[in-house]
């Protein structure tokens, strides 16, 4: 009996296993009233008298051991499926990474913001327009080379279905279904035929502006975008308005503040000049006016039509109108935390 108690003892000291299954192997071979140290302890009451002390004590001592290897065993079993292999279902989430605006809409909504606050309404107008609501209506007399200022893109062949080559024509079209005053802003997409650079696109974004009211001077029309200038890029800011010309608008001015991507020392943005326009301006003339039933003699007004993408190019410091259309995830990420 002394012999088959020391071999049991070293089966249980080399015992190795691991898992559940491992440890209720090792429970029923050894501990379990089947196991096969009850058993032994049952042979003992027939071990004569003599011998029971020093039989006991070895059995005894192999009963201690395999009761200590089945804690260690079960104490493995335990450590392998604490906290880590088994997922903690108390931690919060981690969270889907959402989309983002994108640059060219943060911007505009910025935009939106300052004339909202100026008392600007924002409006809308289709992008598909004819001739009229595009050009003569706001004074392109036919055949004039000012037509050709904007290559025009043509839907099916027909001359007066057009893509809109700038958002001018909601003002025709807000004149044309209301009364004076008008004060809103139209935000929109804005089409023209040209060779795709850093600096121009064939489809792009303006916001176009419009105050018709009793004495709307020049002067409320340079108030109104210094206003914005300093608004949108800081106290800052330099602006200057620069003689020009548009048919729909007398005296015309085109609005340039100071390249913030080379802070004016000259880079392709503002072609070397340390000056980029932001839009075209004027006193609305006398003649658009009158096309949509409106008296000169008791309306006047300021408009004014802004690059969506020119602003949008300061305010991030981009120097490539391309990227804005390119669908590039690396560039739209940028944005995810700027509003
Ligand atoms: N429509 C002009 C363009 O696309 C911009 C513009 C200039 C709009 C003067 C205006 C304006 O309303 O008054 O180049």
């Amino acid at each position: 009996m002394e012999e088959r108690i020391t071999k049991l003892l070293q089966e249980v000291q080399q015992f190795s296993g691991a898992g559940r299954e491992a440890v209720e192997t090792f429970r029923l071979k050894f501990i379990s009233k089947k196991g096969a140290i009850h058993s032994l302890f049952d042979e003992l009451k027939k071990v004569p008298a003599e011998e029971k002390k020093k039989v006991g004590k070895i059995l005894n001592e192999l009963k201690q051991s395999a009761e200590a290897k089945l804690a260690a065993l079960a104490q493995a079993l335990e450590s392998e499926q604490s906290p880590g292999s088994v997922p903690d279902l108390t931690l919060p989430p981690i969270p889907n990474k959402t989309g983002n605006l994108h640059p060219l809409t943060l911007t505009r909504n910025r935009i939106i913001e300052i004339f909202e606050r100026l008392g600007f309404n924002v409006a809308d107008g289709p992008e598909i327009e004819d001739d009229w609501h595009n050009f003569t209506a706001l004074n392109f007399p036919e055949n004039h080379p000012a037509r050709e200022m904007q290559d025009t893109f043509f839907v099916a062949k027909n001359p007066d279905v057009l893509l809109r080559t700038h958002t001018s024509n909601v003002q025709i079209r807000m004149m044309t279904s209301g009364k004076p005053p008008f004060r809103a802003i139209m935000p929109g997409r804005v089409y023209r035929n040209e060779a795709i650079s850093a600096r121009a696109h064939c489809f792009f974004h303006q916001v176009e502006g419009l105050y018709v009211d009793r004495n709307v001077g020049f002067a409320d029309l340079k108030q109104t975008l210094y206003h914005f200038a300093k608004e949108m890029f800081g106290k800052d800011i330099q602006i200057r308005f620069r003689p020009s010309f548009f048919p729909f608008t007398e005296p015309s001015a085109e609005i340039d503040i100071t390249c913030l991507i080379c802070k004016g020392a000259g880079c392709n943005v503002c072609k070397q000049t340390g000056w980029v326009e932001i839009a075209g301006s004027g006193m609305v003339h006398p003649n658009v006016l009158r096309n949509c039933n409106i008296d000169p003699e008791e309306f006047t007004g300021f408009a004014f039509g802004m690059g969506i993408e020119r602003v949008a190019m300061l305010r991030y410091q981009i120097n490539d109108l391309r990227l804005f259309s390119e669908n590039d995830i690396r560039f739209l990420r940028q944005f995810h935390t700027v509003i």
